[in-house]
């Protein structure tokens, strides 16, 4: 057995969500509750009957990489900057076998998507965890210069981010471009719900452009979340010539290809830019409405300008957060994730997912409100 293997302790994210079975209402896994677009599954459909069911090319299918390039990333170049992956999962899990040699040290900031830590363990780097809640659940160049060493290899960047939904402004993000330049390490972006912000977001990769190091960044993405297609698994990543060389061949050695036939839906779902429009508005309108009914009654949260999650502090109605998943699983039927699993700093927060029916985020702001007058009237 694979010693670093056993090591990770990780448990997969649907462990908190409902028994599919039971009533109630599942606020806990990242999974929007609307159904991919018609024309991803008419393509994929097609697909079938066309027989366009062979091996695609390692790198992915030559549309779909021409696409994604055009509608998301146009400073770079689909012929040798992207390679098609089964999920991000996949791609950021071969872009740390490309990188990552045993004692290398990655920076993550914390709270964090749970996948990076133990991706980093299991390859036998070593995690450099940076709590940013004393810093508005941001980074600055002030104190991630006091965390670089001579063996980091890698910063890693969820944005926007799971479980906060934090976003930086372009100026924050021009301040860090300054510090990256003076360093070596390898930034690497995830960027799985940039569709989930407003229309005065500005990503990383449009600010590197003039950059003279290029090279150093590197992307994560896919379709799971911004147009609803977690199960098809379609995932890429975006960085140079040299890695995307690697990440080739780590495709041909672990997957062999990506499926022909759910990358022909990801060509048609990317073409249904109206279905995305609408999911994406959707579940920010509904974090926007948690945001200000949240507001009411005084719970603090994580100001969330992207994504779909609201990470709340719920010490007010003096409960950890896992206690506080527990009562409303058992009082209200709801399920919930406790903050302590994106990180051991978090235990008195829970994320809520908003990427569900409007009517579910209503209902659970009606009993939150009910057992907030509950606690208040005890006391
Ligand atoms: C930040 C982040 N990155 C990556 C993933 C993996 O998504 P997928 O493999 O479906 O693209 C998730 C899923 O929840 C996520 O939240």
């Amino acid at each position: 057995m694979n010693k670093n293997l056993m090591k990770t302790n990780l448990k997969p994210l649907s462990h908190y969500s409902k028994n599919p079975n039971d009533d109630g209402i599942d606020l806990s896994l990242g999974e929007g509750h609307f159904n991919s677009s018609f024309n991803a599954k008419l393509k994929a459909y097609e697909a079938l009957l066309d027989n366009n069911t062979k091996y695609s090319k390692v790198e992915g299918d030559e549309t779909l990489r021409k696409l994604i390039i055009e509608n998301y990333y146009p400073n770079f170049n689909y012929q040798d900057e992207i390679v098609v992956t089964n999920g991000s999962t996949q791609g950021f899990f071969s872009v740390m076998l490309t990188l990552i040699n045993k004692g290398d040290e990655v920076i993550i900031l914390s709270p964090h998507y749970p996948i990076y830590e133990n991706v980093v363990r299991l390859l036998g780097g070593t995690p450099v965890i940076i709590d940013t809640r004393e810093t508005n659940f941001k980074i600055n160049s002030v104190i991630l210069e006091k965390n670089i060493t001579k063996k980091t290899k890698a910063l890693i960047i969820n944005e926007p981010n799971n479980p906060t939904g934090v976003t930086y402004t372009t100026q924050e993000k021009i301040e860090l471009l300054k510090l990256f330049k003076n360093n070596k390490f390898y930034v690497i972006i995830d960027e799985l719900y940039r569709l989930y912000t407003k229309s005065d977001y500005v990503s990383l990769s449009e600010l590197i452009y003039d950059y003279n190091n290029k090279e150093q960044f590197i992307f994560i993405n896919g379709l799971s979340k911004s147009h609803l297609m977690t199960g098809y698994r379609i995932g890429y990543v975006i960085s140079n010539k040299i890695i995307n060389e690697e990440l080739k061949k780590i495709n041909f050695l672990s997957v062999g290809c990506i499926s022909s036939v759910m990358q022909q839906g990801a060509i048609g779902a990317i073409l249904d830019e109206e279905h995305t429009k609408f999911v994406n508005n959707y579940y920010l309108n509904n974090l926007e409405l948690l945001k200000e009914e949240l507001m009411d009654i005084k719970v603090d949260y994580v100001n969330a300008t992207g994504a779909y999650y609201l990470f709340i502090n719920v010490s007010k109605f003096n409960l950890t957060g896992k206690e506080f998943c527990y009562k409303f699983k058992e009082k209200y039927h709801i399920s919930l994730v406790p903050g302590e699993v994106f990180g051991i700093k978090y235990q008195d927060y829970v994320r809520i997912s908003c990427c569900k029916d409007v009517k579910d985020i209503v209902k659970f702001i009606n009993y939150l409100k009910n057992f907030y007058d509950e606690i208040i009237s005890s006391k």
